[in-house]
């Protein structure tokens, strides 16, 4: 996810802009990621809030794009995860059952969100995303993203559910 951010910011913006960023969120190394390696998820928090204040773009739409970004990358680096999705709401409505538990068998140290079906027809899907991260900005880019993939087109709205057990509905409608 790093690398993949890193080389977001400098083909959306460009080299120097990663350099800023990386002397303004002040992480104490240089930023030199790796692939493989795990960085604490406050890191991704920093980077992203430094490019805002750089960019004078929203961190919500900075982590909308990232995720949009990020699925075309994904869909390249691991084609076999996707092979057998049959539709878009299929993909989303099996997260939590193939694709993330395949992630944590490649990254035993990756911290995953939970989601599960609330609902579902043919136009429409609801989908509840659990993660103490609250990266569903990022998640609704990945739905884009991969929305992209089915060439379909959808809305997606979130719907913060406060309380005790606060949690976020993600809507998904395909409007074509
Ligand atoms: C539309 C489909 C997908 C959605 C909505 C989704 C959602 C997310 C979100 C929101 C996170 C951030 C962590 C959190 O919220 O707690 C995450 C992490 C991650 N996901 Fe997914 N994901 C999708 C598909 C995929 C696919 C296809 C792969 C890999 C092939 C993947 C691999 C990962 C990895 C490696 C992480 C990072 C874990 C870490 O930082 O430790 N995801 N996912």
């Amino acid at each position: 996810m790093f690398t993949e951010f890193m080389e977001m910011v400098e083909a959306r913006f460009s080299p120097d802009a990663v350099d800023a960023m990386l002397d303004r969120a002040a992480i104490g190394h240089d930023g030199a990621y790796t692939a493989v390696g795990h960085y604490p998820h406050e890191e991704m928090v920093r980077l992203v809030g430094a490019l805002s204040e750089q960019t004078r773009l929203p961190v919500p739409q900075l982590l909308e794009a990232f995720g949009e970004y990020l699925f075309g990358r994904l869909a390249v680096l691991h084609p076999n995860l996707l092979a057998e999705r049959p539709s878009l709401f299929d993909l989303l409505g099996r997260l939590d059952d193939t694709i993330h538990p395949e992630v944590l068998r490649l990254y035993p140290d990756a911290q995953l969100p939970r989601f599960s079906v609330v609902s579902r027809d043919a136009g429409s899907l609801a989908l509840r995303y659990d993660s103490p991260r609250r990266m569903e900005e990022l998640a609704k880019g990945l739905i884009h993203g991969a929305a992209k993939l089915y060439g379909l087109e959808v809305g997606v709205r979130l719907e913060a559910v406060a309380g005790d057990d606060p949690h976020v509905i993600i809507h998904v409608e395909s409007t074509r």
